[in-house]
């Protein structure tokens, strides 16, 4: 499996039991903190391999930093925050390489395994089947807020704790529910990935706007115009995809199309493993974890908002 569904994390078959699962990811400071940064980075950069259901197994560092004009502690500290977060997924870090840059940039290859008939794909939601979304959006607009001195203290709190949150215990559970397919929220939105798990799939999809978990004070940076880039450009590239009820409030839909960092999975699977997967991830600490549509035969390849 490579490029041409868009799916999370390459897939090489090794044997008729294992495939490899390969994925890259870096990217530049979104918060202040640099062991959070660090954190933030190693969950995002395993979160495409959960996203298909497969284990992680090793990761190695991309690490560009400033080295004659920051301290070495600064970039020490991204590393811990890292490894705090490698240790607790259970990957062995067997490597990396750094370069001198400008900007401070962090992040991993990682390579996991996965038995090759339960490769989890974005393109096997079946209609009648449920969407579990397993964290609150918002994280652009929020991290936009933090870029302009505007965000409270409690609003990167939360943004952060959902970031550092390994997508581990919901790939676990959706493995065991035999989830029908998975994505990461990442770059493109809530919308982005949901429109291409359903163009994928040959499906629709009914999305409730009621239902969809958003951080708190996001809307009111909204308000304030703290929408940052990707979101526009993610509104112009998917809306001709797109219905909205003109019931559903303007700034949620904004949050539908927030570029989002290190976020949620998707995963469609049929209603009654839905609930349990709602339940059991709520047992488990996660009050984000939220049903939030549903997967309907017609129109493929659009999302209904209402
Ligand atoms: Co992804
Ligand atoms: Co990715």
């Amino acid at each position: 499996m490579g490029l041409e569904t868009s799916d999370d994390a390459g897939v090489y078959q090794l044997t008729d039991e294992i495939a490899l699962v390969q994925t890259v990811d870096f990217f530049t400071p979104i918060v202040d903190d640099p062991y959070q940064f660090g954190q933030i980075a190693v969950v995002n950069a395993l979160s495409d391999v959960y996203a298909m259901g497969g284990s992680p197994l090793t990761a190695m560092n991309l690490v560009a930093f400033p080295m004659k004009t920051l301290s070495p502690t600064i970039l020490k500290e991204i590393l811990l925050g890292g490894l705090s977060k490698l240790k607790e997924a259970g990957v062995a870090l067997v490597g990396g390489h750094t370069v001198e840059d400008q900007e401070i940039k962090y992040g991993l290859s990682v390579t996991g395994i996965i038995h090759p008939d339960r490769i989890l794909s974005n393109a096997k939601a079946k209609p009648g089947d449920h969407l579990v979304l397993t964290k609150s959006l918002g994280t652009g607009i929020i991290s936009t807020a933090l870029k302009g001195g505007m965000a409270s203290a409690e609003a990167i709190g939360r943004m952060v704790q959902g970031m550092v949150t390994l997508n581990r215990k919901a790939s676990e559970w959706m493995l065991a529910l035999r989830a029908h397919a998975c994505t990461d929220i990442t770059g493109f939105g809530f919308i982005g990935h949901s429109w291409e798990m359903a163009k994928a799939s040959g499906v629709g999809m009914k999305i409730r706007s009621d239902r969809i978990p958003v951080l708190p004070e996001a809307v009111d940076y909204i308000r304030l115009g703290l929408v940052p880039g990707g979101g526009y450009a993610n509104r112009n590239f998917f809306s001709c995809r797109v219905d909205v009820d003109p019931k559903v409030p303007p700034l949620l839909v904004d949050l539908l199309y927030d570029p989002q960092t290190s976020g949620g999975l998707l995963i469609s699977l049929p209603p009654a493993e839905a609930e349990k997967l709602v339940t059991a991830l709520r047992q488990e600490g996660n009050p984000d974890a939220c049903l939030v549509g549903e997967v309907v035969q017609e129109p493929q390849g659009r999302i209904e908002v209402f």
